[in-house]
């Protein structure tokens, strides 16, 4: 174990900095973990993986997923993360130790800090598209009257689109934004920096969506059509690539599979239930997810758009549709601060157990870790932005470096973390330790989880990574 324990006033000093540093309240941690959960996945991902896989059943397959394998793993982590207590590798080495396991099984710890380390160069890239076009929007691009007559909207937006990922330098300056945002919140600390943030933000940001939501209901005549688009099952539309694309982002959008939520979790008060918490996490998750499918679908169908265009749809699809309606701008505007804010409170959470472990591993200010390791972050992030340009010919499996990074983290390591994760506590860690943490004794639900974990979750995620390999 590599926790500082010395005395200080007779408090070992890793357990007066847990004091300091715990969420102050249940309802601050379910906010800051709900903000890492919704993010570019609910608002950017969901929309467009729904549209091109056919809608009403997919999203049926989506709910399960959540329901039967993202939620038990998050529970899981939340649980690693508070009784392990130090950062996410430290805390997979002490409990396995603990339960008189190799100190070995500190590798999915690893693993997780290596896939946050790697998923936040991209992620931070494509965070950094949401504020050009919230840049673009202010600067009344998609307003209607700023395009010239008889020009076509869509090769107006689809340029844009194209000229932003041709544009090294605007590319870089953005991510460079988002890394200082997210450097400069976490450098702070839990109560200081993460927990005042999501304090504002998190708010903003349902409050931002239900605004969106119900102009999406009132102005476009087809919320009935968005409705029956992501709500009426036509299982004729699904395919086994669905279920397996459904299943892989149960992962991305809880934020588990990476050590995210251990991070959160290790913050976590004693008293607080992690199966209630964990169930408003994803629930809120889920709701925000199906609200941004209700405030862009309609839109899309409105102006008569694909909703299947893919990763495109946010970026050029909606602003086709903004272009097209009075007060698109101002719509625009209010989309893309809020898909800006929602990557925000993502971000931080990438960052927190890099900096958490190396904090804890050197012994070095959270101020100095932050900066050594967000830099570090931010030039592999440039690597990233240059791949949509000058480094364009550079490929790994065929992919560019963002492709790669995305398959590699969101399609790999992410499931597999998982399924790790799933093995740890339904093997490692003995039923009486974890009943002990949740607080809900041997009930049939705990035995529910406990079977979930140990069969149903290594089965269907082992069948992802295989999938998403081969
Ligand atoms: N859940 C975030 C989203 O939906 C992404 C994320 C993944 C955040 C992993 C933290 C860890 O955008």
């Amino acid at each position: 174990m590599n926790a500082p324990v010395q005395p200080l006033n007779g408090t070992p000093l890793l357990v007066a900095r847990q004091r300091n540093n715990a969420w102050s309240s249940r309802l601050t941690f379910i906010l800051a973990a709900a903000g890492s959960a919704v993010g570019l996945g609910n608002v950017w991902k969901f929309p467009y993986i729904v549209g091109e896989h056919g809608g009403g059943a997919f999203v049926l397959v989506y709910l399960a997923c959540i329901a039967l394998i993202g939620l038990p793993i998050l529970m899981a982590e939340i649980l690693i993360g508070r009784r392990g207590g130090g950062s996410p590798i430290h805390g997979f080495r002490s409990l396995a130790v603990r339960e008189g396991h190799s100190p070995n099984w500190q590798l999915i710890g690893w693993m997780g800090v290596g896939c946050a380390f790697l998923i936040l160069s991209f992620y931070s890239v494509v965070a950094g598209w949401s504020l050009s076009y919230l840049a673009y929007a202010i600067d009344g691009r998609f307003g209607g009257a700023n395009l010239a007559a008889g020009e076509d909207t869509a090769q107006v937006m689809g340029e844009l689109f194209a000229s932003l990922l041709a544009s090294p330098e605007t590319l870089i300056v953005c991510h460079s934004l988002v890394m200082a945002a997210t450097m400069l919140i976490v450098a702070n600390g839990i109560r200081s920096g993460l927990e005042r943030a999501a304090r504002w933000m998190v708010p903003g940001i349902f409050v931002l969506l239900l605004a969106l939501v119900i102009y999406a209901a009132t102005s476009s005549g087809q919320f009935g059509n968005a409705l029956a688009f992501l709500f009426r099952p036509d299982v004729s539309a699904l395919t086994w690539e669905a279920v397996l694309v459904a299943l892989g982002h149960a992962f991305f959008t809880l934020s588990v599979g990476m050590t995210a939520m251990m991070a959160y979790g290790a913050h976590l008060q004693k008293r607080v239930s992690i199966p209630k918490a964990a169930l408003a996490i994803a629930g809120l998750d889920t709701l925000v997810a199906l609200l941004a499918g209700l405030a862009i679908f309609p839109l899309v169908f409105a102006n008569g758009l694909e909703p299947g265009a893919g990763p495109g749809l946010i970026f050029v699809t909606l602003p086709i549709a903004f272009a097209q309606m009075p007060g698109g701008g101002i719509i625009a505007s209010l989309f893309f601060l809020f898909l800006g804010l929602a990557a925000l409170t993502s971000t931080i959470s990438i960052l927190e157990p890099v900096v958490q472990y190396f904090e804890q591993r050197r012994g070095r200010s959270r101020r100095s870790t932050t900066l050594i390791i967000g830099i570090a972050i931010w030039l592999l992030g440039i690597g990233a932005a240059l791949a949509f340009n000058v480094w364009s010919h550079i490929t790994i499996l065929d992919k560019n470096l963002f492709d790669f990074l995305d398959f590699a983290t969101s399609s790999v390591l992410l499931p597999l973390g998982g399924l790790l994760i799933a093995v740890y506590t339904g093997r490692v860690l003995s039923r009486s330790a974890l009943s002990d943490e949740l607080g809900c004794g041997k009930s049939t639900l705990f035995r529910l989880w406990h079977f979930v974990l140990r069969y149903i979750t290594p089965l269907g995620v082992g069948l992802v990574v295989f999938y998403n390999l081969v």
